[in-house]
């Protein structure tokens, strides 16, 4: 049906995929969840969960949009009808559409927070801030609805005008066009954090093994943020692999993101707390280190407001790379399903997210305490939201797992996987039994009692 609709070169997918898998889940989550659970071994369990479940679900994902040759909702439906099996596995497809629009909501609005920054670093607002001008600065964002609102659709918008002009002319040409310059940014970043900053604190503290700091609740972390960090769950990656050429190797191409995607969070941690170290902060100051400890790292040090600008454009070109992969599973749909103009399909997806995102916005300050939603739902709706993607995102990791494990035949995985040998045979083993296993555990997770 689409099968003209592919990335002009081979390589199109690897980029596409990095740039949804690389973003605030390798800036600011993975930082400060290393910061939190005990430094290297936290990041230990961490590879575990990336190699044996991860990346196994992964290359399925992929798997799955490449075979289809559709988006999420279409492909879902396609492949349960060729093979005969149960509608039920049809669920995959809209679940994911689910989690797109609600992970999409939040994400835009946290985003958005990079634009503030990025404003004050240039215009000079940041220079010779303390620690308590800078929470200060945060709370005042935070309790400003309308400065939020303004960031949150600032940063959606321009996401919508990407997908809007297609996947060559638009998701193309702005991949390739950010990615490499993202790449030179981290980089510079890094060898200047290794001048000023304080670089061997830093490895010593990601590199030190403190096991006894790594609770269950480390554990589980570690296996949600696999699951996110490679944008599994959403639908992101089955888009894109839809548009994958046929030639290329899937465990080679899932292999690199995996290992891009990770190589790019522990330099991204290098970089944060060699800043943080240098200028005398303590690494455990939770989803605070992005916007307070960093920014006083940099208003201490030379060319600051520089290097801390650079920062928040390398943090809004992830971020953007990774909100566009959420918006085109849904508005694909709607482009095949309806036959809907790009554009105006984008619009709606995105109008659908950035109301839902009005929420998120309110649980910072109109809606924080005493509000109808509070009373219902007894958290702010921030908090529901976030608690519901750890639910539904490793709920469809789960059923991909079985679904290409147990429904799909082996002739099938073997004809896309194009190869009988070992790989295959592990791959199997994993998807069949491994990764469901170990997602089911991420289920724990959403128990009240494990948090904390
Ligand atoms: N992988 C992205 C990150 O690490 C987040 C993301 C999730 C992006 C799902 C797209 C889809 O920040
Ligand atoms: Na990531």
């Amino acid at each position: 049906m689409s099968t003209d609709n592919v990335w002009t070169h081979k390589g199109t997918f690897l980029l596409a995929a990095v740039g949804s898998a690389v973003g605030l889940g390798n800036l600011w989550r993975f930082p400060y969840l290393v910061g939190e659970h005990g430094g290297g071994a936290f990041i230990a369990v961490y590879l575990i969960c990336i190699l044996t479940i991860g990346t196994p679900i992964l290359i399925a994902e992929i798997l799955l949009g490449r075979s289809s040759r559709r988006s999420p909702i279409m492909g879902m439906r396609f492949l349960t009808r060729c093979h005969g099996t149960s509608r039920g596995w049809e669920s995959i497809g809209w679940l994911s559409a689910f989690s797109a629009i609600l992970v999409l909501s939040f994400y835009s609005v946290i985003s958005g927070w990079a634009l503030h920054y990025l404003a004050e670093m240039l215009t000079g607002t940041l220079r010779n801030s303390t620690s308590t001008s800078l929470q200060r600065d945060f709370a005042a964002l935070l309790t400003s609805p309308a400065l939020l609102t303004l960031y949150h659709t600032l940063f959606i918008a321009g996401c919508a005008l990407i997908v809007a002009r297609g996947i060559h002319r638009g998701l193309e040409n702005a991949l390739r066009l950010v990615m490499p310059l993202l790449l030179v940014i981290l980089l510079l970043i890094l060898f200047y954090a290794n001048s000023v900053g304080d670089m061997s604190a830093a490895a010593q503290f990601m590199l030190s093994f403190n096991f006894d700091q790594l609770s269950l609740t480390g554990w589980l972390e570690a296996l949600g943020q696999s699951f996110f960090t490679l944008s599994l769950g959403m639908g992101a990656i089955m888009a894109y692999g839809a548009y994958m050429s046929s030639e290329s190797s899937l465990t080679v191409t899932a292999l690199s993101i995996a290992l891009i995607d990770t190589l790019i969070a522990i330099l991204a941690g290098l970089a944060i707390f060699a800043l943080v170290f240098g200028a005398g902060l303590p690494p455990d100051a939770g989803p605070g280190l992005m916007f307070i400890s960093l920014p006083l790292a940099f208003s201490a040090m030379p060319y600051g407001a520089l290097l801390g600008s650079l920062f928040f454009v390398l943090v809004l070109g992830a971020a953007a790379s990774s909100a566009v992969s959420l918006i085109e599973p849904v508005a694909a749909w709607l482009v095949e399903r309806f036959e809907l103009a790009r554009p105006l399909a984008t619009g709606l997806v995105v109008t659908l997210a950035w109301l839902l995102g009005l929420a998120t916005v309110f649980s910072f300050n109109l809606w924080k305490t005493d509000s109808l939603f509070h009373q219902w739902f007894g958290s702010s709706a921030f908090h529901v939201f976030e608690m519901t993607s750890h639910v539904t995102l490793p709920l469809c990791g789960l059923l991909t797992a079985l679904f290409a494990g147990w429904a799909l035949t082996p002739t099938e995985s073997t004809r896309e996987m194009h190869t009988h040998s070992h790989w295959l045979r592990l791959w199997r083993l994993l998807i069949r039994f491994v990764a469901p296993t170990g997602v089911a555990f991420v289920f724990l997770r959403a128990l009240p009692w494990i948090e904390g």
